[in-house]
């Protein structure tokens, strides 16, 4: 059936100047959250209502939701713009209960993978594996994209896990980020690792061809300490690397959605394999709660739900990720591509034009560092950003546990100030008391106003540890599912970082000077010809 969308903006329209703070009963905090074990996901302050949500759970019907889920979880090649299933849950499936693609169980060759995964980081961990030089003291991991956003913002996360050798990501073609992560580094204690699951990308190519120049003036046999996590086995042959430090996926694990298998391995070599898979254990009892919570009391679907009304409904353009979690720096980044390659797409399954705006723009910063940065316009500015806390209860440094009460602090005053906001009156109350009078504390005043009224959603975690994080991580994967399918569009290809591609190639030539740029339009090729004068 398809969604009527007027419904929800008509909805939507006749809540925008009603306060969210009288919405609060004594039963409101409590109603309009969900929870999953210790995770609690507070959608309280934000202008939703019993009506709104039920409006709101009824898209999920009209979407078939529970047969597209139960789709994604059999192996059905929802993918249907590139022919695959989608499965990365496959790769948390700690169980091994058999998951079917094309009649046959993935879930032995998972686990046998994961094993070997184990195995590796362990020997590597323990100095059974080594370097030309003995004990491998450090891990370069070279991918971009999913291959690159994932395992760094989870191994900046677990840094009070960290325990095996240094682990350092270059991502950019740009040279200065192979130059500056290499420099101080011993190519004979050092193993790199090609993470890339087509094992085409330019980037990721590039650099790895740096590396093993690199690590070819020093190590006789650089091969040997190289590894490979991609599902191109014979392009990782070809570049030199040994199948027993190749770590293979399959075609259904899509790159954003790719940390939990072998693009992880440079998390498990940090945190080690008991680390891993308690992350990986995390992810896989948000996957159990994805399919049998009750839409009502389900995490991504209230999530997702929360997102397609301050979106679709509201039409606010942006959505801000904001973790109280100095570990989670990378979280945002990560989260850009999780739900903007996913949902940054215009038409529909059907091929038709989405009817409606489809993903937001995605953008965040830890807290308590955006407070002084932009939050100035979350809370003045002309444009509503609905704003995504989240928190855990404890840090791990005991000692400092006073500068974890701040932190909370500031968290939870952030949202509360986003709600409450300040009146003119309140304003001209405070400029008063400063001794301004007239004009001047009528102008003054009006500078200090806040609106008010301003959406957030707090998801709270007693610590982050590997577990919280693959629920995390697991929550955001499936909400950006829910908000796809209520939107009618694919997912899982991403078709619109195609174009850049193929031009930058045809380009490379026309900046080197190679070819002439026929065809060009005048903007570019004005722009090559600067570079080419100041590269002289
Ligand atoms: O830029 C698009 C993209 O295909 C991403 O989806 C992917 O995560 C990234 O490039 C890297 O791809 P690969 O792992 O094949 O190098």
């Amino acid at each position: 059936m398809m969604i009527d969308w007027t419904k929800l903006s008509a909805a939507a329209e006749k809540t925008a100047d009603r306060s969210i703070l009288s919405l609060f009963d004594d039963t409101r905090a409590g109603d309009f959250s969900a929870t999953m074990g210790d995770l609690v996901f507070d959608y309280s302050k934000t202008n939703i209502d019993r009506d709104a949500r039920e409006l709101l759970l009824a898209l999920c019907e009209q979407a078939d939701l529970a047969a597209k889920r139960d789709a994604m979880f059999g192996g059905e090649p929802i993918n249907d713009t590139e022919g695959r299933a989608v499965l990365h849950t496959a790769l948390r499936n700690l169980t091994g209960t058999p998951v079917m693609v094309d009649g046959a169980d993935v879930m032995p060759g998972v686990l046998d993978t994961l094993a070997r995964m184990n195995r590796f980081a362990e020997d590597v961990r323990s100095g059974v594996f080594t370097g030309q030089g003995g004990k491998i003291t450090d891990v370069v991991n070279i991918g971009i994209g999913g291959s690159d956003l994932g395992p760094v913002m989870a191994t900046l996360a677990l840094a009070p896990y960290h325990d095996g050798p240094a682990v350092h990501y270059v991502s950019n073609v740009d040279g200065a980020h192979i130059a500056d992560t290499l420099r101080g580094l011993n190519p004979e204690t050092t193993l790199v690792i090609i993470a890339s699951k087509t094992f085409t990308t330019i980037e990721t190519m590039t650099n790895a061809a740096t590396a093993k120049a690199w690590m070819g003036e020093v190590v006789k046999d650089p091969g040997a300490q190289f590894a490979a996590l991609s599902s191109a086995a014979d392009k990782t042959a070809d570049f030199g690397i040994a199948p027993d430090r190749v770590f293979g996926f399959e075609d259904w694990v899509g790159g954003r959605y790719s940390l939990w298998g072998p693009i992880g391995l440079p998390i498990m070599l940090a945190v080690g394999p008991d680390a891993f898979r308690a992350m990986l254990a995390g992810a896989e009892a948000m996957d159990l709660h994805f399919r049998a919570a009750a839409p009502l009391e389900n995490l991504p679907i209230m999530l997702a739900l929360v997102g397609i009304w301050h979106n679709q409904g509201c039409g606010y353009a942006t959505r801000a990720v904001l973790p109280y979690e100095q570990r989670l720096v990378r979280l945002p980044a990560y989260l850009q591509q999780l739900e903007m390659e996913s949902n940054g797409k215009s038409v529909q399954m059907d091929g038709d034009d989405a009817p409606v705006n489809t993903g937001p723009v995605v953008w965040g910063e830890p807290g308590t560092n955006g407070q002084h940065a932009f939050y100035q316009l979350i809370h003045q500015g002309t444009r509503v950003v609905p704003c995504e806390f989240m928190v855990g209860a404890t840090g791990f440094e005991p000692e400092l546990a006073h500068q974890h009460t701040l932190l909370v602090a500031n968290c939870l005053a952030q949202s509360e100030a986003l709600m409450r906001g300040r009146s003119l009156d309140q304003a001209r109350e405070i400029m008063a008391k400063k001794g301004f009078e007239g004009a001047e504390l009528e102008r003054q005043a009006r500078h200090r106003v806040f609106p008010g009224n301003r959406p957030s959603t707090t998801l709270l975690y007693p610590q982050l540890t590997p577990y919280v994080l693959g629920q995390i991580i697991a929550l955001y994967e499936h909400r950006v599912f829910v908000e796809g399918v209520l939107l009618g569009i694919n997912s899982f290809d991403q078709w619109g970082v195609e174009l850049g591609k193929e031009l930058a190639l045809a380009l490379e030539p026309v900046v080197s000077g190679q070819a002439d740029g026929a065809g060009k339009d005048g903007s570019t090729l004005a722009l090559v010809r600067y570079i080419q004068r100041h590269a002289e």
